[in-house]
């Protein structure tokens, strides 16, 4: 028998051995980096700004501790909240900022490659007017190592850049704790 990917396994196990990895700004390690699905392991906290607009459907099973999705949805900021033991069946294109708060907590989360000419769009918002601040795409051929690259380019602009054309507001860039506060004051 040939198991390409080897014989079934622990995924808590495996989860446990690759805790280190779970490591910011997106927490997460393929479990088979090999195989065609995208399986990852998320990890928390994390501390992101970034929203995210797939090409394509995202699975999300909760598997320890809880985590919400801030979505942006014409205009306007949203929530959804995925508790342990839950699984969501995320649309294509749902623009979505995942935030973990609990350190510790597990989220297995399946995506799909992405068809050549469908690209991802990482995307920053005013915390206040839900704006869009500022946006880059890539065509996505990893997940693990794409997106920081991308993250760096948003973190390297000046204020000017992050400053907001409706509001006037000044996005704080990768300071994740001030931007949750500048949204809560705004909500
Ligand atoms: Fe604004």
């Amino acid at each position: 028998m040939d198991l390409k990917y080897g014989k079934p396994h622990s995924l808590m196990g495996w989860a446990d051995a690759n805790r280190a990895r779970l490591k910011p700004p997106v927490c997460n390690a393929a479990v088979f980096p090999d195989g065609d699905y995208i399986i990852n392991m998320v990890g928390g906290p994390n501390t992101r700004t970034d929203f995210h607009d797939n090409p394509t459907e995202e699975i999300f099973y909760q598997i320890r501790g809880n985590c919400y999705l801030n979505v942006w949805d014409r205009g306007k900021f949203d929530r959804i909240d995925i508790r342990e033991g839950e699984i969501f069946l995320m649309p294509a294109h749902l623009i979505h900022s995942p935030q973990r708060p609990e350190a510790g907590s597990l989220c297995l989360l399946i995506e799909k490659p992405r068809p050549l000419g469908h690209v991802d769009w990482l995307r920053w918002y005013c915390p206040k007017c839900a704006a869009l601040t500022w946006e880059a795409s890539k065509q996505l051929e990893s997940l693990v190592e794409d997106l920081p690259k991308i993250y760096a380019l948003f973190y390297a602009t000046s204020e000017a850049e992050r400053r907001c054309k409706t509001c006037g507001t000044v996005h704080p860039g990768k300071d994740y704790a001030a931007w949750h506060a500048l949204r809560r004051a705004s909500a």
